[in-house]
């Protein structure tokens, strides 16, 4: 797996993840999939534009495009961000490359963008997702009861949050057991390799959201 920018050819495989229902059940707050239209600006604002830093999720032995995952809201003030990720392609779920791509990005966060805190926001039904989160270090923090209706009952809304420090400890956990977090992947060309991405630096992102 590796994380690359997005570039504007990536719309297409876009159009294609977010007008899929089963991807819309998951991860959107609306019932249904995004109309085309806003996929364009969803695309424009938060995967090549300023509103986020987005990177594209390649399988690194072939390159093909798989999903997104990006931090936006992020806030230099207070050293947060809010995660988010989406596979598009269903064929690639299962095989470690959420998890991977997750624990990439929450390095990078901490590691080069030096952000104190990523949380996320998850449906209580969305259990792989909450168990990739989870394998990355993020604990559940809060709930809001009930605040999803979805295939005809009330879902909660789950609230989840990683640390700085709580990353720190577990990479030094890590260490001592002599592996990183992304030795352990279902990409087998990228087992026991350091992670590959091209994220900007902290200065970089800090510069395109504030304009200094
Ligand atoms: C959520 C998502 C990013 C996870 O990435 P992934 O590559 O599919 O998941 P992984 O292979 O890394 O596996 C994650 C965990 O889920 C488990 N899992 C796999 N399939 C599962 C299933 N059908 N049900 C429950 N858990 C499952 C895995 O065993 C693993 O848990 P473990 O580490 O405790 O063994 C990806 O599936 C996705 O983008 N889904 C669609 C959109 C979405 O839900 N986005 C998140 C919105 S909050």
């Amino acid at each position: 797996m590796v994380l690359r920018r997005h570039v504007p050819e990536n719309l297409s495989a876009f159009h294609r993840w977010y007008a899929d229902s089963e991807i819309a059940r998951l991860a959107r707050y609306t019932d249904g999939p995004r109309r085309p239209d806003e996929i364009d600006r969803f695309f424009n604002a938060r995967a090549i534009g300023p509103e986020a830093l987005a990177m594209a999720i390649h399988v690194r032995r072939t390159d093909r495009l798989i999903g997104t995952c990006a931090l936006s809201q992020l806030d230099g003030d207070n050293g947060s961000a809010l995660f988010h990720i989406t596979i598009g392609e269903k064929d690639a779920w299962g095989h470690g490359y959420g998890t991977e791509a997750t624990g990439i990005m929450v390095a990078h966060a901490f590691g080069a963008l030096d952000l104190h805190r990523i949380s996320l926001s998850v449906f209580a039904f969305n259990e792989r997702a909450m168990r990739s989160y989870a394998a990355c270090g993020f604990t559940v923090e809060g709930r809001a009861r009930e605040a999803i209706w979805r295939g005809g009952r009330w879902w909660d809304e789950v609230s989840m949050s990683i640390l700085e420090p709580e990353w720190r400890q577990r990479q030094k956990i890590e260490r001592r057991r002599g592996r990183t977090q992304f030795a352990e992947t279902g990409d087998p060309a990228s087992s026991g390799k350091p992670p590959v991405t091209e994220a900007p630096t902290r200065r970089g992102v800090m510069a395109r959201i504030t304009g200094r």
